[in-house]
């Protein structure tokens, strides 16, 4: 069985075909840039042309940057605050003509290394975490998935994580690796001292570049990069349909 899976993001809208039981993309990802301001109407535009480049009739499953109940969504820090309250399912399933389902994004991209990537048969408890224009957080005790936690938005001083040690502050502030994963590090103590996971995974635009930053960690947990990169969004988006 194949779906379509959508990754949408603070900076870019990405997707592509999936094979649900390997969790192989089937065609090469297809990106398009997420419109500015991220308004519902406008993000609908992006995800049917996306749907429109891969003339995609069946199945389409969606991560998205904000905590989602039954479709609606709940919160907006990257994304307009228009969305708050917009029924996401059926905005999509409107506009592309077929059956869209909308989660979480970290969520998603948490499904996909728990069935088959970094996170699969880990006993315990499992974080994945997403690094990119926010951070997104998927928490799991043995392999069960608690939906849409907001860690990305804990305090650390006067600041939130993700305006401290976002993938998108790195850049902003022209950090040093070393720099922004010193800040990350603090993050990830004040995570583990609070959930004492027994694994990490990092996904997200930056879990490509793991080598330039995982050994300045100093957590007791593991912490290991994502084994589908940042196509776990996708894969786990496509999964949950
Ligand atoms: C949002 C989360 C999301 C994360 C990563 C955060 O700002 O609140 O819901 O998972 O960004 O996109």
């Amino acid at each position: 069985m194949n779906a379509l899976g959508i990754d949408i993001g603070g900076s870019g809208i990405k997707g592509a075909p999936v094979n649900l039981v390997s969790g192989e993309l089937l065609e090469e990802r297809y990106r398009v840039e997420t419109p500015q301001p991220a308004t519902p109407e406008a993000v609908a535009i992006a995800v049917d042309e996306l749907v429109r480049h891969f003339n995609w009739k069946g199945k389409i499953g969606c991560g998205f940057p904000a905590a989602m109940k039954y479709g609606v969504v709940q919160t907006a820090s990257n994304i307009d605050k228009s969305w708050i309250g917009t029924n996401a399912n059926e905005l999509f399933s409107k506009k592309t003509g077929q059956s869209v389902v909308v989660l979480n994004d970290a969520d998603a991209a948490g499904m996909a290394e728990i069935k088959m990537g970094a996170g699969k048969d880990v006993k315990g408890t499992v974080l994945m975490i997403t690094i990119g224009t926010g951070i997104g957080t998927a928490l799991f005790s043995e392999g069960k998935l608690m939906p849409n936690t907001e860690f990305g938005h804990l305090r650390m001083g006067k600041m939130i994580a993700e305006a401290y040690a976002s993938g998108a502050v790195r850049k902003n502030e022209e950090l040093s690796w070393s720099d922004w994963a010193k800040r990350f590090n603090e993050y990830l103590l004040y995570i583990e001292f609070l959930l004492w996971p027994d694994l990490i995974i990092l996904g997200g635009g930056l879990s490509k570049k793991h080598d330039k930053f995982l050994h300045y960690f100093t957590a007791k947990t593991k912490v290991v990069p994502a084994h589908f990169m940042n196509n776990a969004g996708i894969i786990g988006a496509a999964m949950s349909v």
